[in-house]
């Protein structure tokens, strides 16, 4: 095991009516917000009202940034750095998911920023400064609720790129079950997904002496592989929820990265499908996480027997460690195609072909190779890609 430092900052007020206390929170830390929310849902299903009377009640005024776009765009990142600037707000509540987190994360730290926002993205500009930020989570999957990531799109190029400081994490996060019973039934999966996708790059290491951190993946992906079946059933099961909701959090608090290496390759290989063809990015993952494993699991086979194993329940045949790989490998795949999401680039609705697998591959590497578990250069990556064809 290496050795690390964890700190994790953000107040997690999890549990039934939580949004009441936004107010009380956002007024430790400023009387004026810039309120970032999505495309609606959360008007939809009263969320707005219930965060909103809870401001008011705290007597905390909040300026209005709506509109926020799965896989947020750089352009209304800089129409809030604008408004914050000329409303002298500075502190920034989130209300949604990871696109709206991760807008507000992105406006933190474009206001005290003189260049543009997109330079930390673009050339991994150090954050030195950033605003306070505070979430209200709508939605289990990205974990932005208290990572230290924002993911951004740049429309021209469809350019997905990601920041990262222990300063984007939130101050505190509100999260409260019952607002993810009107998810649709793709998003459900797709953030499942997502959280497994945040389990497995951390778990896929050849780091030695790990076992309790492994044990940790290991719960986290066999309780959501438990509990989003029964989520799509039912709901308003509110048990299940509240299950997937916290390991959503755990899975990208870096608790689960504690004394390892992680991988990493598959989210830059998943972030140039949804950056260029703006799909969601869980389902982006459900299709490359198992290509990823095929080309690289014999590099370590006996974990991905382990994976088998401890995660799918299979006996380990001792006389084909591959074989065992292979059906955990197959048994995620059939998980995912359960829940509804695609697993091949076949199944999206748009096409691809190979010049286009070519350029994603070269935009991924543009930088150099991607992962830890395996290194992988742009070839290797075109190959990935091939295989999720
Ligand atoms: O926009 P609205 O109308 O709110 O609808 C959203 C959106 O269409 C809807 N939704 C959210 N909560 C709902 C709801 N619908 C009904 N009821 C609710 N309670 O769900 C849709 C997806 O929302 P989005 O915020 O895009 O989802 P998610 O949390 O999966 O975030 C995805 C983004 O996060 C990035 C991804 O790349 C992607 O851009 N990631 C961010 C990370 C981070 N910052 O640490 C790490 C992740 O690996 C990921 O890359
Ligand atoms: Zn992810």
């Amino acid at each position: 095991m290496q050795d690390f430092t964890f700190q994790n900052r953000t107040k997690i007020v999890f549990g039934r009516e939580s949004e009441e206390q936004t107010g009380e929170e956002v007024s430790k830390y400023a009387d004026k917000v810039l309120f970032v929310y999505g495309g609606g849902s959360i008007k939809e299903y009263g969320i707005y009202d219930k965060v909103m009377e809870s401001l008011e009640g705290a007597g905390v005024e909040a300026v209005e940034l709506g509109g926020v776009k799965p896989n947020p765009r750089l352009k209304l990142v800089q129409e809030g750095v604008e408004i914050c600037q000329e409303e002298s707000i500075d502190f920034i509540l989130a209300v949604g998911g990871g696109s709206v987190i991760d807008t507000a994360k992105a406006i933190s730290i474009g206001v005290p920023y003189e260049g543009d926002v997109w330079d930390f993205y673009a050339e991994d500009k150090t954050i030195e400064e950033s605003l306070p930020i505070g979430t209200v989570l709508t939605i289990p999957a990205a974990g932005s609720e208290s990572s230290p990531g924002s993911v951004i799109t740049k429309e021209e190029g469809g350019l997905k790129r990601d920041a990262g400081s222990n300063k984007l994490r939130p101050e505190f996060a509100i999260m409260n079950p019952e607002f993810t019973y009107t998810l649709p039934d793709y998003q459900t999966a797709s953030g499942a997904a997502d959280i497994m996708a945040h389990v497995m790059e951390r778990y896929f290491t050849h780091e030695p002496n790990v076992d309790f951190t492994d044990r940790l993946c290991e719960a986290t992906l066999r309780t959501v592989i438990e509990n989003t079946p029964i989520a799509l059933e039912e709901p308003k099961n509110y048990g299940v929820r509240a299950q997937i909701m916290w390991a959503s959090t755990v899975a990208h608090n870096d608790l689960l990265g504690t004394g390892r290496v992680g991988d990493w390759a598959s989210h830059p290989i998943e972030h140039e499908l949804s950056g260029m063809y703006d799909i969601t990015h869980g389902a982006g993952l459900a299709i490359i996480f198992p290509a990823w494993m095929e080309y690289v699991h014999n590099e370590n086979i006996e974990k991905f027997a382990r994976f088998a194993a401890s995660v799918w329940n299979e006996e380990v045949d001792f006389n084909s460690l591959e074989r065992t790989a292979q059906k955990g490998i197959e048994d995620l795949r059939k998980f995912f195609r359960s829940t509804g999401l695609p697993t091949s680039l076949g199944d999206l609705d748009v096409e691809i072909d190979e010049a286009d697998l070519e350029e994603m591959a070269r935009k991924c590497t543009d930088k150099g190779p991607v992962g830890n578990f395996v290194e992988l250069d742009e070839e290797d990556v075109l190959e990935i890609y091939q295989l999720a064809r």
